[in-house]
């Protein structure tokens, strides 16, 4: 059976950066749970939640945004390759970019804040 390389980057402070390798019709989350990238996936799968929103080139050869991707997402989001990690079965080499979640951005600034307080602290 054909076995793809998935290459996931999560942004954010800095960049995190995990490969996996997956059978054809693995679906992305699949993979990125199996290698760890963080993907967040609240209905565990089921195409519910919407969490689990990924970029990837739209040009990839996976299948075609499922009824629930088009329900979830905005034609705009799909046409530049937004899409739903457990929507999509993998049928090629791809990059998958994951964004930083809102939780996350703002835990990240109040942790730079506290940093950057503690550092004025000690040059005073
Ligand atoms: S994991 Fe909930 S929509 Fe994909």
């Amino acid at each position: 059976m054909l076995s793809f390389r998935i290459v996931f980057r999560q942004t954010g402070a800095g960049v995190h950066r995990r490969i996996a390798h997956a059978q054809a019709g693995t679906t992305v989350l699949a993979a990125g749970i199996q290698a760890k990238a963080g993907i967040p996936h609240k209905c565990g799968g089921q195409g519910s939640c919407g969490t689990c929103r990924i970029h990837i080139n739209p040009r990839s050869a996976v299948n075609p945004p499922t009824r629930i991707e088009r329900f979830k997402l905005s034609d705009k989001q799909l046409t530049e390759g937004d899409r739903l990690a457990c929507q999509i079965q993998i049928g090629c080499d791809l990059e998958v970019d994951i964004p930083e979640s809102a939780l996350s951005r703002v835990v990240r600034k109040q942790l730079e804040e506290l940093h950057r307080n503690k550092d004025d602290d000690r040059m005073d």
